[in-house]
This record gives structure tokens, C-alpha cells and sequence, in this order.
């Protein structure tokens, strides 16, 4: 177990379930069985009454459900929509701003610091925030994120951001850890020498990695085999030199969406609209 900046105790890997929708009902009880305890989610992925009827199936009291908020233009319902979240799901424990929203995720953030001030759920944080919109939230907040959650595997690693977090207790948490099976990681010569010297996989050695470095990875799967495999990475530790040799294979290649082109001007737009449109339109119902 990982103990966040505000105590709450979480475990050194999780579940992600992006893009799996229905077949969650079956796959949870089985990454239940096979020792995943922390299960990530959000309200965009369309999945959360799946994940909910899988959690509902199991003796979840000891799992840490982790679920995001993606609604730009629901920022005023903040809390309505984790309520939304929680009601499907059963147990909520840690909410995350999915995105830094432009012109929004300020005013969430404080939405998010009363929720977390409300004592209704265990933790919040962001996901997808580099340096730039990292040390802005610093300079202002006035509860520290607990979680970054980040694309993260040995060919983009993201160093600095994960530096700076580590200097703020702030948990990296890293998705697409396998890189969605991405041919120039999984062919690695590096990886694969490290695998055969301990008789595991690459995605092993890239969980291993992840730990190793004090970074929870989510990796996702629906197959009962990969599922077991990805978390059988308790009987080994890599070397200073291993570890040295992975983060030599840095080489900027992000597979997921970068944050500052995440949306595109029209969206920008409309941002920007329903955060100072909704200002006016409560001035006017005050008069
Ligand atoms: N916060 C964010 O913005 C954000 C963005 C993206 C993702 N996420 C979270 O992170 C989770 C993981 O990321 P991801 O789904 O993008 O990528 P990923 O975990 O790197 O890759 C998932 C893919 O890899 C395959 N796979 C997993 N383990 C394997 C293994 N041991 N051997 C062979 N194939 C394996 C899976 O197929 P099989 O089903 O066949 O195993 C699946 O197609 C998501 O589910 C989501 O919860 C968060």
C-alpha cells in the first residue's frame, strides 16, 4: 500500500477499465480474485454502472474506486455529478479532474476542495497536468492534489512533472502503462533481456518499473490471463542498473492526448461562454 499526502492508504496498482463497458460485470469479480484492489473509472467512459454491478458482485468493503470528473460544461453540478458517479458505482473513494478544462479547471478545483472539505470522499486530484498547469494549481490551491494521473511507460516518461510531484507528495498514478501494446515498447530489446533474466513478461517488467519507481500503473485488460499476469509482479525487484537502463528509453512517444491540444478552439470556446455567460446570468438574477 501507497500512503497519499493526506494519509489515505492506497495500493501500489489498479484496474483501469477504459473502453470496457458491459463485460466489467464479469472482469471485476476476476481482477477482485486475482488481488487488484484499486479500480479506476470515469463518467465519460460510460461505464460506471457496469464497474458498480462487477463491485456489487464482490466483498468490496477493501477496494479504493477512483473516478474522474469530465464534464466541462456541468462545472456548476460538480457535485451532483460525483453523487451521480457514487450512486453507480456503490463506493467512491477518490475523484480526479479528468482534464485541465480551459478557462474551467480553476473554478473546479475549488469545487473539488469543497467536496473533499465536505468529507465525501477519501482523496481528489487531476489527471493529465504537466508542469505548466501543475505549478499554477500549487501557487493557488488550498488542499494539494493528491493524485496526478498520467500517461506514463519507459518511451514517454514524463520526468520532470513526475519530479516535481514527488517533491509535493503528490502520487503519480500512470495510465496506458503498456502503451496499449505498442509495438516499439513490447519489442524493446532492453525489456525483453530484463524479462528473460526473470522469467516474466515485458508488460511485467513495465509494472515492476512503474513500482520501482513510485508509480502506481492502471493497466487495463478484459483477458483472465493478462489480468493475472499484470499484477504478478510481487517476487521481484528490478536493480539500480535495470532501472537506469528503462528510463534510458525515453523517447517522447505519447500515444494519448497531449493537454494543451486536448480541445480544440471551438470547444475552447464554448469553455469560455458557459464559465463567464453563467457569471452574468447569476449578477442578473441578483438585480
Ligand atoms: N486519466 C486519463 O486521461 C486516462 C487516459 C487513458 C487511460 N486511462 C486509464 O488507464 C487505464 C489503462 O490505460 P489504457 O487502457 O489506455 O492502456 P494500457 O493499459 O496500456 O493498454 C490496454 C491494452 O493492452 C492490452 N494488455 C494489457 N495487459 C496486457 C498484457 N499483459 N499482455 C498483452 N496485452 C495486454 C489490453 O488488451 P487485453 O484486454 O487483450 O488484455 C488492452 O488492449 C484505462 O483503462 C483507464 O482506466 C486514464
Amino acid at each position: 500500500m501507497i500512503k497519499l499526502n493526506n494519509g489515505f492508504l492506497i495500493p501500489e496498482i489498479g484496474y483501469g477499465t477504459f473502453p470496457n463497458k458491459e463485460k466489467l460485470v464479469e472482469v471485476i469479480p476476476i481482477a477482485y480474485k486475482n488481488g487488484y484492489k484499486l479500480i479506476d473509472t470515469s463518467d465519460n467512459y460510460l461505464n460506471e454502472e457496469f464497474v458498480g454491478q462487477g463491485l456489487s458482485k464482490i466483498d468490496s468493503q477493501d477496494i479504493v474506486v477512483v473516478s474522474k470528473f469530465s464534464q466541462p460544461l456541468r462545472t456548476f453540478d460538480l457535485e451532483k455529478c460525483f453523487n451521480e458517479s457514487k450512486q453507480k458505482l456503490g463506493n467512491l473513494n477518490i475523484y480526479l479532474l479528468h482534464w485541465p478544462f480551459n478557462h474551467l479547471w480553476k473554478q473546479q478545483w475549488k469545487l473539488m476542495e469543497a467536496l473533499y472539505s465536505d468529507g465525501l470522499c477519501d482523496a481528489i486530484g487531476v489527471c493529465n497536468f504537466d508542469m505548466g498547469y501543475m505549478k499554477e494549481l500549487l501557487s493557488f490551491c488550498k488542499i494539494k492534489p493528491a493524485i496526478n494521473q498520467l500517461e506514463r511507460h519507459p518511451l514517454f516518461q514524463q520526468k520532470e512533472i513526475c519530479e516535481l510531484c514527488k517533491k509535493e507528495s503528490i502520487q503519480i498514478m500512470s495510465y496506458s502503462p503498456v502503451a496499449r501494446m505498442d509495438s516499439d515498447l513490447h519489442e524493446s530489446e532492453i525489456l525483453k533481456e530484463i524479462a528473460s533474466k526473470y522469467q516474466k513478461t515485458v508488460s511485467q517488467i513495465i509494472m515492476r518499473w512503474n513500482i520501482d519507481t513510485g508509480c502506481i500503473p492502471i493497466p487495463a485488460s478484459t483477458s483472465e490471463k493478462h489480468i493475472r499476469e499484470n499484477i504478478d509482479v510481487f517476487d521481484f525487484q528490478l536493480s539500480d542498473d535495470e532501472i537506469s537502463s528503462i528510463n534510458g528509453m525515453e523517447a517522447g512517444k505519447r500515444i494519448r492526448f497531449n493537454p494543451r491540444t486536448r480541445f480544440t478552439n471551438k470547444q475552447k470556446v464554448k469553455f469560455f461562454i458557459y464559465r463567464y455567460g453563467h457569471n452574468l446570468i447569476k449578477r442578473f438574477k441578483k438585480k
